[in-house]
């Protein structure tokens, strides 16, 4: 049970906290978790009293530890002030051992215990795990066995537990997690991350949509042609062959990524704008979207390698991993009857952009009356809204003017909203940072449920299961689009 002593008056940034990164010698580690944490305490939102405690394999010195991460963190020079930089390490300290020896659980027991008695409080406590999703399983069964996953008395500190993606390599995999996972925390304290959840322009989804009435109406199939969410990397795998290769793009930002911009388009107006809400209707969404049958597959799902990837470190020369697919979804929900909604990802193209088109339909079809006039208008005339991500955060919308003239021709134009247009929005917070902040203040919204996760398990497993039967097509490095 999880157990807190903020009252609502009390603000959570002063609670103690120890942050307990497993795997703090990784790049999520370097890249992500430890630029966020070192950016919020610069902004001052860390508790005055915390700590970060970084376990791994290796062995270092206090000072080695230091100098490591020092080196080691991904932050741009000059980014923060070389004295918050200074007394940020000052909080961190390194705790060596193997992930599955017990004796090491026991000393980080002891650790945890000696700052708890410096500080004279039981501090919450928060686990972090950044390391490979095989490592998972008996991370937790030796932090339940050490209890480092209760509280530490009944009054005081909760324990949360923060999980990286993939969580699970399929259904029955993500299952015996979740099982393992429900039977030493309470849900409330587990923090499935999902980052595209954080990022900003993905938030603002839900804000569009919700406070500006006029698309609701539109928001259904009588309306709507299709839906295209596409997330295309200009880098390959960058070196991370070992992690990546069994893996393949669908596990890596199919079944979570991309399946969460499908649920924020596709979900209906949840009951308040609470955590537990916006997430059952997210889970409900994804819950709906239609298996692909085997039959239907070839038809469906295309997947791609590219040309050099088995080159890449950590590959085997003969690996059939797919660093791109495209599929055409269906939801079945009234709303969206016989609308596709076509999920595209690949590693090693054209350019890095990541964005959902919502395709109007054609007015065009509207009445034969309007046809009749023949007038002349523009073959594509979809009104098109789109929801960029990233980068260049936005949304533009697509529409159709009369061109000035004598005649009665019309031409496309766009309405658009870039967030660096406007000063105030120019800064937009780092996903990890919002990540990490929420998971202190214990808001749920932006981490993904169960329920979300096995919803989406469910709809691509089936996929996984005769992902072999598929043709891979290789493409070019720097591919425009793969037929
Ligand atoms: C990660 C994937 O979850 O998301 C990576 O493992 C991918 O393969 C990355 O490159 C993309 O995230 P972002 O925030 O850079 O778009």
């Amino acid at each position: 049970m999880e157990v807190s002593t903020h009252s609502a008056s009390t603000p959570f940034a002063l609670h103690p906290t120890i942050f307990v990164i497993f795997g703090i010698t990784g790049d999520l580690a370097r890249t992500k978790l430890l630029p966020a944490l070192l950016a919020l305490y610069s902004k001052k939102l860390l508790p005055p009293r915390f700590s970060i405690i970084g376990f791994s394999r290796r062995a270092f010195t206090r000072e080695d530890f230091r100098d490591f991460i020092r080196e080691k963190m991904d932050v741009r020079p000059g980014e923060f002030k070389e004295e918050d930089i200074k007394h940020f390490l000052d909080h961190m300290s390194y705790e060596q051992g193997f992930f599955d020896s017990a004796l090491a659980y026991t000393r980080l027991t002891e650790r945890l215990k000696t700052i708890d008695d410096r500080w004279g409080q039981c501090s919450n406590k928060l686990f972090h795990l950044s390391v490979p999703p095989n490592l998972y399983e008996g991370i937790l069964q030796n932090l339940a066995a050490s209890k480092l996953t209760l509280p530490c008395d009944d009054k005081s500190g909760w324990t949360r537990v923060l999980i990286e993606k993939p969580f699970g390599n399929d259904i029955e995999t993500a299952r015996s997690l979740d099982k393992l996972l429900g039977q030493l925390f309470d849900e409330k304290q587990i923090f499935r991350i999902d980052h595209y959840l954080a990022k900003e322009a993905l938030q603002n989804i839900i804000a569009f949509r919700f406070t500006n009435p006029m698309f609701e109406p539109m928001w259904q199939s009588e309306h709507i042609d299709k839906v295209h969410i596409k997330m295309h990397e200009k880098a390959g795998i960058e070196g991370r062959g070992a992690f990546y290769d069994p893996i393949g793009a669908l596990r890596d930002v199919g079944q979570n990524h991309m399946l969460q911009m499908l649920a924020l388009i596709a979900m209906d107006m949840p009951a308040s704008f609470s955590s537990d809400d916006i997430r059952s209707e997210r889970a409900a969404i994804l819950s709906a979207l239609k298996k692909i049958a085997p039959r239907g597959l070839k038809e469906n799902v295309t997947k791609g390698q590219y040309k050099g990837y088995i080159s890449e470190p950590g590959v085997p020369l003969q690996s059939k991993t797919e660093t791109y697919f495209r599929i055409r979804a269906e939801v079945d929900a009234p709303r969206w009857r016989g609308v596709p909604f076509y999920l595209e990802s690949g590693k090693a193209l054209a350019e890095s952009r990541v964005e959902i088109s919502i395709y109007f339909k054609s007015g065009k079809k509207k009445s034969a009356k309007w046809r009749s006039t023949k007038k002349k208008i523009v073959p594509e005339d979809q009104n098109i809204l789109t929801f960029r991500i990233q980068p260049d955060e936005g949304i533009k919308i697509k529409f159709f003017v009369k061109t000035p003239g004598h005649g009665f021709n019309v031409e496309p134009k766009t309405l658009k909203f870039k967030y660096a247009d406007v000063p105030s929005f120019d800064v937009i917070p780092d996903d990890y940072e919002r990540l990490i902040r929420d998971a202190f203040i214990g808001d749920q919204t932006l981490f993904a449920s169960t329920d979300e996760i096995m919803a989406s398990w469910r709809f691509v497993t089936p996929i996984l299961e005769n992902w072999k039967s598929l043709p891979l097509k290789i493409y070019e490095q720097g591919a425009k689009e793969v037929e």
